[in-house]
């Protein structure tokens, strides 16, 4: 019997060049806010992969970075706000300038008790910057220092985002539709 496949088509929802834009002007904020301090990028595995090391490039104070994998719980315990570490980081984070480095904040839980996990490792500051939000879907509060772009409540792939691991190597932000 034939499998039945799925149609997915993936549009443009934010281009190469204004995601490339935005991510320079974040670098430059940074770099002015974290002025005669290092910081350490902390990259979200894996779908943030991308806009760490392009933001990286283009910040001009001391930088080193590490990365952190994690995964949530099923919808039995999400509830309990908690994130399941599959990877911790390298190094500690202690009286370290640390910038969590997220693709994309939707819910919050994620983000919400890995700040909460990493802040009790005593770094020195602690922050949060996401390429993109989705505000309408927030569901436990999330304090968001840097936001690349703020967008609607669609599904998204590309610049490191997937759906079923594919599509992270889209130089672009793209919305995916199913038909
Ligand atoms: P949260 O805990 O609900 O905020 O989940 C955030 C995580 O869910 C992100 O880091 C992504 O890995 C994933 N996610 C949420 N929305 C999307 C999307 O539109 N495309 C791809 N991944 C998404
Ligand atoms: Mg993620």
């Amino acid at each position: 019997m034939a499998e039945q496949v799925m149609e997915e088509k993936v549009t443009v929802l934010i281009s190469e060049e204004e995601v490339d834009r935005r991510v320079r002007e974040i670098a430059k904020k940074i770099s002015e806010d974290y002025a005669g301090k290092s910081v350490r990028l902390v990259c979200v595995l894996k779908g943030s992969v991308f806009f760490t090391c392009e933001l990286a490039k283009r910040i001009t104070v001391p930088v080193t970075m590490d990365f952190i994998s994690c995964s949530s719980y099923g919808n039995g315990t999400e509830s309990m706000g908690r994130v399941k570490i599959t990877k911790d980081l390298d190094e500690p984070v202690k009286d370290k300038h640390v910038i969590v480095i997220e693709d994309i904040v939707d819910s919050g839980r994620t983000l919400n008790s890995l700040l909460a996990l990493l802040s009790t490792r005593k770094p020195a500051s602690l922050r949060l910057c996401t390429l993109l939000d989705k505000p309408d879907r927030r569901e436990v509060d999330v304090k968001v220092d840097y936001t690349g772009f703020q967008i609607e409540n669609k599904f998204v792939v590309g610049y490191g985002m997937d759906f079923d691991q594919k599509y992270r190597n889209l130089p672009f932000v793209g919305v995916l539709e199913k038909e």
